[in-house]
């Protein structure tokens, strides 16, 4: 068992709370759907995804919040379904905290990626006290820009991440106290 404790957030209409092994096949369903992976660097790859996959990494996602901070699994608090997963994730090579989120297709158009994403820069730069979340977005990935925008982080150019041509945001936590999170 892990000596740190993987925190549980509510927002309005969203549960963020630690992936459990019983996650396993709505992970992996998530993670073999052609339209959710389309814009995930090296997403393709892992079509399809096996179980054995979806156990390691429901392992890693548990693993990693040994940080202080990591990915939970988004339930939809009225029917308790899994809607996908969102959260905080350090990045290998430049030790940079990147905000991710990923939904089950059902689950799009309704401003959950929002939400979640929002409730995890809140618990970053207040629980974790991180001074800077980034974030990496396919040009193509239209929906995803927005919901970074619609949450405050703003466009740094484009870069290469993993051989993929890459759009960077980031938001400082000035900034973010300034406007969406300062409220
Ligand atoms: C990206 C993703 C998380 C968006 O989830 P969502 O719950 O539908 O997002 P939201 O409803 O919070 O907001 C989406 C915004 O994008 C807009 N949008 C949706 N599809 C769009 C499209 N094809 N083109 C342009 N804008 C689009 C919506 O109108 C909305 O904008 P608004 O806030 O101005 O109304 C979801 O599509 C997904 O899981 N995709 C696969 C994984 C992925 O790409 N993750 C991000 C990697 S960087």
């Amino acid at each position: 068992m892990p000596e740190f404790r993987i925190p549980t957030v509510a927002t309005g209409r969203l549960t963020l709370r630690p992936f459990v092994a019983a996650d396993r096949p709505d992970y992996a369903a998530l993670r073999a759907d052609p339209d959710v992976v389309r814009f995930l660097p090296g997403g393709e790859a892992l079509v399809p995804f096996a179980n054995e996959i979806a156990e390691s990494r429901i392992a890693a996602f548990r693993d990693a919040w040994s940080r202080g901070y990591g990915v939970w699994a988004v339930e939809e608090t009225a029917t308790g379904a899994f809607v996908g997963q969102a959260g905080l994730a350090s990045m290998e090579r430049s030790g940079e905290v990147e905000v991710l989120y990923a939904l089950a297709r059902p689950f799009w158009g309704r401003g959950y990626a929002r939400e979640a994403a929002a409730a995890a820069l809140r618990f970053g730069f207040e629980q974790v006290g991180l001074e800077r979340i980034v974030a990496f977005v396919v040009p193509e990935n239209a929906a995803s820009s927005r919901v970074l925008e619609a949450v405050g982080l703003r466009a740094t150019g484009d870069t290469d991440y993993n051989g993929f041509r890459v759009r960077g945001y980031e938001i400082a936590v000035a900034e973010w106290r300034r406007t969406a999170g300062g409220s």
